[in-house]
């Protein structure tokens, strides 16, 4: 494996407002900032965001240090907890140690390979009746009427039909979700009135509300849905979840799975749209299987694959991670002191010339068996982590994005300008602002033999 020799500082420094700091930088444009972290500083440095210090982790030698983690230094609650804490709770990824390693045992029973063939059962039938609300034109916004789909999809997967009867609730409960998503990154930390704060603990009431309302009728059934599944599971040695842990996880679980996919599935949706010979050698592949695949079937779709691990390497869902230390500790040389917070710029790793060629170019043979460049080094694509908190949903997750394209590939046809460049927000996970128009057609006859 190779390991990646710490620049040398070049850039000029610029001044920053105290307090606001980095932060207004970071959220116009992540990635700007830490290539000008990494280039000024090196992999190791520090800055000030949404009103904490941090210290910023960046190349795939530091990241891999933090999520490996030998030394137990570094810890989730602080980090996650100073961001989102208050929204999300004692989700799995707030926990730590023991406990994380306790729950996520448990957990791990709802994302066994037969679990997901059920949830994947639902999910063929679930898109279609989802997609046939799209109308086609000439000026499609992607982003928000994949975002419905997603999140119409969740509720059928995550909490089974019998959910989805009140419309009205299920807007209050997506609007709840959005509050507290967003509520992490304002620079006012409490809830003072007329704040991102104050509608995210609102936001938080209200889920768990709904959760706890619902409960009793998941307990006692024998849904196939994930949150039955929570209800129900037990390990060997007869560990469960008590409803206060179920009603928790469920909330962290709906907020991991839902923004994570809709911005994969949309950035799929600009690149397959820009690089119409990609699009449609995906499509011979989605035509050649039934509109509803099997799980195993799913594994037909190879250039999809491709396309989709192409896609997280230039936008990662997830660009950083937060943890805070517990004890002092070194990261390649350099002290951190115990109780700093610290973020791990994955983002960067996906982007460096060190590690790709030519790392600004929509290239998903890089992914193939005969090149694999993510292979020069075990932590150049973490799009899902790594290390004890690796993402538990990273093979649904991949079902599920694999799905909507494939049945997108089998109804329409659709192109991006190839020079349009998305204009994202990064004040939660990010999104295009402008919703990613889209030419969509109904895939025409002659393309559809
Ligand atoms: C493309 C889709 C997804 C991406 C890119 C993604 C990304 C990530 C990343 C980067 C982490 C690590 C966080 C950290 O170490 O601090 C994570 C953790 C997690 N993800 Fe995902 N995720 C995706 C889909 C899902 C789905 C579909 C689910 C659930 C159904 C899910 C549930 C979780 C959970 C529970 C954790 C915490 C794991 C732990 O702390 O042990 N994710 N995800």
């Amino acid at each position: 494996m190779a390991t990646i020799a710490a620049p040398r500082p070049t850039a000029p420094r610029r001044r920053h407002i105290p307090l606001v700091g980095q932060t207004l930088a970071y959220f116009h444009d992540p990635l700007r900032t830490m290539r000008y972290h990494y280039d000024t500083n090196g992999p190791v440095s520090d800055y000030t965001f949404v009103g904490g210090r941090w210290t910023m982790l960046l190349g795939p030698d530091a990241c891999e240090t933090a999520l490996r983690n030998a030394d137990k230094a570094f810890a989730n609650a602080g980090g996650w907890g100073y961001l989102i804490g208050p929204f999300f709770d004692r989700g799995l990824m707030l926990l730590d140690f023991e406990e994380h390693h306790h729950h996520r045992r448990i957990l791990q029973e709802a994302f066994t390979r037969d679990r997901i063939s059920d949830y994947t059962s639902t999910l063929g039938p679930a898109v279609e009746s989802g997609l046939d609300a799209w109308s086609p034109h000439p000026d499609f916004q992607a982003y928000p009427a994949l975002k419905d789909l997603t999140l119409d999809l969740a509720t059928q997967i995550f909490m089974g039909r019998v959910d989805v009867a009140d419309a009205d609730e299920m807007a209050r409960v997506n609007q709840a979700f959005i509050d507290c998503v967003q509520a992490g990154l304002g620079f006012i930390r409490a809830p003072l009135p007329g704040t991102r704060w104050r509608r995210g603990v609102r936001g938080r009431r209200e889920l768990e509300e709904f959760f706890r309302r619902h409960l009793p009728a998941h307990r006692a059934g024998d849904g196939t849905d994930l949150f039955s599944a929570l209800c129900q599971i037990e390990t060997d040695d007869g560990q469960r979840l008590s409803d206060d842990d179920v009603v928790n996880h469920m909330i962290f679980l709906l907020m991991a799975a839902h923004d994570t996919s809709t911005i994969t599935v949309t950035t799929m949706m600009q690149k397959l749209g820009q690089h119409p010979k990609w699009q449609e050698r995906c499509r011979a592949e989605s035509l050649a299987l039934p509109s509803h695949p099997r799980l195993d079937e799913l594994d037909g779709l190879t250039s999809v694959d491709l396309v989709m691990k192409e896609c997280l390497r230039l936008v990662p869902p997830v660009p950083g991670l937060a943890r805070q230390t517990v004890k002092d500790t070194e990261v390649l040389g350099r002290r951190i002191p115990a109780g700093r917070l610290v973020s791990i710029g994955l983002h960067l790793s996906h982007h460096m010339d060190e590690l790709w060629t030519d790392p600004e170019r929509f290239d998903p043979e890089r992914f193939a068996q005969q090149r694999r460049e993510d292979k020069v080094h075990r932590y150049a694509w973490q799009p899902f982590g790594g290390g004890v908190h690796k993402c538990i949903g990273l093979y649904f997750g991949g079902v599920e994005v694999k799905m909507i394209v494939h049945q997108l590939l089998r109804r329409f046809e659709w192109t991006v300008d190839p020079d349009y460049v998305a204009p994202m927000n990064y004040h939660s996970l990010p999104f295009p602002m402008d919703g990613l128009p889209i030419d969509l057609h109904p895939l025409s006859e002659r393309s559809a033999v």
